[in-house]
């Protein structure tokens, strides 16, 4: 990464601020991908975790990664400006984004798991005598993971976004809080919350067990295209993550709100 100057940043930052939001130090990187989206680029770089840590300041994460923040606020402000085209998903309707996620990031996850799985059981009657100690916890966290997110994206789109749908058409209409089989909106959120941190620990312990997913010496093109394949996944589900816990869950307890 190039160096930049603080008074670089300071000019990057004073011309971006008409146009979008400030980024300091304490702003919490869920907040900064929010605004910005290609800013998750930058964090996945240097696994920073903005979706399940989403409220760490920018300041905090980037000491905890060994970095400057104020040369990754430069990056971040680079790569957010060369990519104005990006949908800023806090000001579309939480219809639209609830339609964007599951044919999107659902979408991708229901085509890539069985897929993964495959590849993954191919790998592991090529090479689970010789590499064990990577891939069976490797297959354990994996094959955990796949069964979570089974139920977990049936939940989403049966029980909580119909219903946050259903709020936002009474908002509009003026109507009355529609009725929910599981009382406030704060209860389904704040499971979704709870099956998203334990994903990401799956996640975390399948970094862990392939040291990063490198490829042994003697890995074959499958054993390459598995890691490339669960590298992908990781990238997908943070931003999937990050979409739902840092935008459609606190935009929907704020409607819930306005209710009242
Ligand atoms: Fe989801
Ligand atoms: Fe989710």
């Amino acid at each position: 990464m190039a160096a930049i100057s603080a008074s670089t940043v300071w000019i990057r930052v004073e011309l971006f601020k008409g146009a979008s939001m400030l980024v300091t130090e304490r702003t919490p990187v869920g907040d900064v991908v929010a605004k910005h989206p290609r800013a998750a680029g930058v964090f996945e770089k240097y696994q920073i975790d903005y979706c399940c840590r989403g409220d760490q300041p920018l300041g905090v994460a980037c000491h905890a990664a060994g970095l400057p923040p104020s040369e990754v606020i430069g990056e971040i402000l680079r790569t957010s400006l060369e990519s104005s085209q990006d949908r800023d998903w806090t000001t579309a309707t939480l219809s639209e984004l609830a339609v964007h996620i599951v044919s999107t990031h659902h979408a991708f996850l229901r085509n890539e798991l069985p897929a993964l799985e495959a590849r993954l059981r191919k790998v592991i009657l090529a090479h689970g005598e010789r590499h064990g100690d990577t891939l069976d916890p490797l297959s354990r966290a994996f094959l955990a993971l796949k069964q979570e997110l089974d139920t977990h994206l049936e939940k989403e789109e049966l029980a909580l976004f119909p219903v946050i749908e259903r709020f936002e058409r009474a908002h509009v209409a003026q109507e009355k809080r529609p009725p929910t089989p599981f009382g406030s909106i704060r209860n389904p959120i704040g499971m979704m919350e709870h099956e998203h941190r334990s994903a990401g620990d799956l996640l975390s312990r399948m970094r862990q067990a392939t040291l990063d997913y490198t490829v042994p010496p003697d890995g074959c093109a499958t054993y390459r295209a598995l890691f490339e394949g669960l590298v992908r996944l990781e990238a997908d589900l943070h931003r999937h993550i990050h979409l739902e816990n840092n935008i459609l869950f606190p935009r929907a307890i704020g409607l819930e709100a306005a209710f009242d």
